[in-house]
């Protein structure tokens, strides 16, 4: 026992969690070989299988579950003594661990920017991933704080609403419709849609928005990242809602218009939340501040980027 390393617990407890030595692999950013191997010495300091194969998945046997309990409390308890030294040191250094939506990615690493020139000493890990993986991580306590769109309903957590999130509607520049002003929702549902993957917190703000309204999508195809469903509609495959800030960069000087559509934009919110029972360590609470006060006023900045590109664009077409 003396000879498990951490290093063969944490490579555990990803293969644990995917069920897979690609996907550990991944996760962990190392080679297949790797986590073989260290899988292996874990198992023969145990003296006993941790795993066993059915079908093409991995499960935990007996004793593999009860590794796995010690194992997370053993990183639960270093965390914790990584936040206590961190308040020791105050702001000079730490970690701030952060898991955000794939729309969410638009802005979040903009806000870092600031934040990193004031706490130069913080260390900053950034998870971009669906709504879906993100509320896996949220339960699996595996990051300081989540930034999402669409709130769960089954979990106990803390959550502000921070910047506002309009879903519009998106279409090339070159769009019979993109002329036209009130467009009827139902004339926007004959058109080929380009939906998110399940999973998605967009996905389910557009389903739930056309069930209220009775409408029916032409779902032509399904991509799982904002960025190639935008080449999609360029592309001429269809059009599609999302979030107004997957135009930030580029606004509609791009070659996307954004449709007046009845019922649209779709107002939300964008929250930042962490798990009810959680104790914020001293960076995250600092981030959680920023955010809310300084992180507002730059958001609202991408913001409004977005709207002068936009009104730049309409007079441009006029
Ligand atoms: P998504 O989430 O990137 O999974 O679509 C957006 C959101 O949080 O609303």
């Amino acid at each position: 026992m003396k000879h498990i390393t951490l290093h063969q617990l944490e490579v555990f407890e990803a293969l644990a969690r995917s069920g897979s030595f690609t996907r550990a692999a991944e996760e962990l950013f190392l080679t297949q070989p790797t986590v073989s191997q260290q899988i292996k010495q874990l198992t023969k300091a145990v003296g006993l299988p941790l795993f066993e194969v059915v079908g093409k998945r991995l499960y935990l046997t007996d004793a593999g579950k009860e590794v796995l309990t010690v194992s997370q409390g053993i990183t639960d308890r270093l965390s914790q003594l990584e936040m206590t030294l961190a308040d020791f040191k105050g702001l000079k250094q730490g970690n701030l661990r952060l898991a955000v939506t794939t729309t969410a990615k638009y802005f979040v690493p903009r806000l870092l920017g600031a934040f990193r020139q004031s706490y130069p000493g913080i260390k900053i890990f950034l998870k971009v991933t669906n709504r879906q993986r993100l509320l896996e991580r949220l339960t699996e306590n595996r990051d300081d704080l989540y930034i999402l769109g669409q709130l769960p309903s089954n979990l106990d957590i803390n959550l502000c609403p921070f910047l506002e999130n309009p879903l519009v509607a998106i279409a090339p520049h070159n769009h019979p419709l993109a002329q036209e002003k009130n467009i009827p929702l139902q004339r926007l549902a004959e058109e080929p849609f380009i939906m998110r993957e399940s999973g998605s917190g967009t996905r389910m703000a557009v389903e739930n928005f056309f069930a209220q309204n009775k409408a029916t999508l032409k779902v032509e195809m399904e991509i799982g990242s904002n960025e190639a469903i935008k080449h999609a509609i360029v592309g001429g495959l269809g059009v599609s809602i999302l979030s107004r800030y997957v135009l930030a960069l580029e606004g509609a000087k791009g070659p996307l218009s954004i449709l007046d559509v009845e019922g649209l934009p779709l107002q939300l919110h964008w929250y930042v939340v962490y798990p009810a029972t959680k104790q914020l360590s001293i960076v995250a609470r600092t981030f959680l501040e920023y955010l809310l006060d300084e992180g507002k006023f730059l958001a609202a900045q991408v913001d409004l980027d977005i709207r002068n590109s936009n009104e730049t664009s309409t007079t441009r077409q006029k």
